[in-house]
């Protein structure tokens, strides 16, 4: 395998990033030419993705495409959409474009599953009809009303992401609850608000023993036997894993139970089952919406020009401000705040992918791979953490998401969303200066972002936006030669975290040998006295 570093069109770039863009301040290339704005800009399906205020010009443009080339992303993509196990540690295919494809479609054709996608989609809209229309109801005879999503990581970021997003699309008398962290909290503070009868749970785990998830799953469980009784259980409970037998022991119902395929990773699992708790608060036409945006992001970027395709252009502008400019970290910054949480799924989908030290190879990485990405929405960022964006001393390349129309609100108050996030792009590339300004005045400017712009926030446009992010994390992970579809980063944790388990309440002795978390015990045992 081939480092990117010994590839001529990463030497080039190095050359041209010291040589020329460094020191060039963005407002000067827009001064030299005249019509960046237009052709540093393009549509993917119904995106609009500026990326005309970053530090790229048309040289840079040519090296990106160039720098795909000879990191072979063209096959790579190939490689997942055909369903090669391009998932190396894992040995599995990387497979959730086929969970957005039509039937006609080539999407991993021959792959153990695939050709079961339909089917598990037509029993979520056949249940999820039988719910709406109270052919299936609780234990009591009552219609559900209250959806409560058990899960964590994939299994929960997407539900909450996009039922948040979409919550215009709400069917009336319909309301998503989330319960994931182990703490016990939030299954607390809903059973005061629920009533039981009304109540379905729908577990999600892609491994059905998921430490958060089973403690959240039996509690909620408990819940429901000591309220409507044993046999209720069944009426009240279904769940998405791809664990059959699992779900079996749990207690669920076979006509409930919802599989996937471990060709789905769980940060790519809101299109199967996993997405079961949102078809059924927004309905599965809309859910079909939303697969069929993600399809249409997946088409764009399995046949648009490396330097027309928008995920591979996100990827290189990514890598451009990581690799060559030493950024640390990236802001995603959406002017709507529907999407309040997708900061916080773009997390999940980015960090767990490219926070990696080790090549497909094995070999270290020689040079950074995955930035931290952060964000909040709107206005609510700008009153929090824009001061350090205009006049801090670090670089934090920014992507603003925004709708042209409101989602549900005035569009006079969209309006001024939109001129608070085109007043922010633009202060942060113009800055403010001049002879007389008191230094603490100074906004220095040249800060770059692009502004991915769009109609309104339907089912699509969130499959559209969701699909964008997914392939450039791949396309990223391509250009480092990492495996961006394992986790093992994960596990160290959760071993110790068993291990402590009993030592925690004083069941057991500590027998590790971290003498912090000794004393820290101690210290928790002492306060709980
Ligand atoms: O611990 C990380 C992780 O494995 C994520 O990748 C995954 O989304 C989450 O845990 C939940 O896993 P599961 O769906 O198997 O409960």
């Amino acid at each position: 395998m081939r480092y990117p570093t010994d590839l001529d069109a990463w030497k080039r770039l190095t050359h041209h990033y010291r040589d020329e863009i460094r020191h060039r301040e963005l407002k000067y290339m827009f001064a030299r030419d005249k019509s960046r704005a237009k052709d540093f800009s393009l549509k993917a399906g119904d995106l609009v993705f500026d990326f005309s205020k970053n530090h790229v010009n048309r040289k840079t443009r040519a090296l990106f495409a160039k720098l795909a080339d000879q990191t072979q992303v063209q096959s790579a993509i190939e490689a997942m959409f055909t369903g090669e196990q391009i998932n190396a540690t894992e040995g599995r295919s990387v497979l959730h474009t086929a969970l957005r494809a039509t039937r006609r479609d080539r999407v991993g054709k021959g792959v153990d599953g695939v050709s079961d996608v339909h089917g598990v989609l037509d029993k979520i809209e056949a249940f999820v009809a039988d719910v709406h229309k109270a052919a299936v109801r609780g234990s009591t005879s009552k219609p559900f009303s209250d959806i409560v999503n058990i899960g964590i990581g994939g299994s929960d970021l997407g539900p909450v992401m996009a039922s948040r997003a979409l919550r215009t699309y709400w069917r009336d008398g319909m309301r998503f609850h989330s319960v994931s962290n182990v703490d016990g909290t939030q299954l607390a503070d809903l059973k005061k608000e629920l009533d039981p009868e009304t109540t379905l749970f729908i577990v999600c785990s892609k491994t059905f023993t998921t430490l958060e998830t089973m403690t959240n799953a039996k509690q909620a469980r408990t819940w429901i036997v000591r309220t409507l009784g044993k046999k209720a259980v069944i009426n009240h409970f279904v769940a998405a894993s791809t664990n059959h037998e699992a779900m079996d022991a749990f207690g669920i119902h076979p006509d409930y139970r919802f599989g996937f395929w471990d060709w789905v990773g769980g940060r790519y699992s809101l299109w199967s089952a996993v997405g079961l708790s949102l078809a059924l608060v927004i309905g599965t036409d809309n859910f079909r919406q939303l697969l069929a945006g993600a399809r249409k992001m997946d088409r764009h970027f399995r046949t648009a020009k490396a330097d027309q395709n928008m995920p591979i252009l996100m990827a290189m502008i990514s890598t451009w401000y990581n690799n060559f400019f030493g950024a640390e970290s990236q802001a995603v910054l959406p002017y709507d705040n529907r999407l309040d949480r997708f900061p916080a799924y773009l997390q999940q989908m980015q960090m767990e992918s490219s926070g990696k030290r080790v090549r497909m190879d094995g070999k270290p990485v020689t040079i950074e791979t995955g930035m931290v990405i952060w964000g909040e929405a709107g206005n609510n960022a700008q009153h929090s953490f824009y001061q350090l964006l205009h006049q801090g001393t670090r670089l934090v390349p920014i992507d603003f998401l925004l709708p042209a129309k409101s989602s549900g609100a005035t569009q006079t108050q969209q309006d001024l969303a939109i001129a608070n996030c085109l007043a922010q792009s633009e202060a942060l590339m113009d800055g403010f200066s001049g002879p007389r300004v008191e230094s603490h005045r100074v906004h220095p400017g040249n800060r770059p972002s692009s502004t991915i712009l769009f109609e309104s926030l339907t089912p699509s446009v969130l499959g559209q936006l969701i699909a964008a992010y997914e392939h450039k994390v791949f396309v990223e992970g391509v250009i480092w030669g990492i495996d961006s579809f394992d986790q093992w980063g994960v596990e160290l944790g959760k071993k110790v975290a068993s291990s402590l388990e009993a030592v925690v309440p004083g069941k057991e002795k500590y027998t590790g040998s971290n003498p912090s978390s000794a004393e820290l015990l101690k210290t928790v045992r002492r306060l709980r006295k």
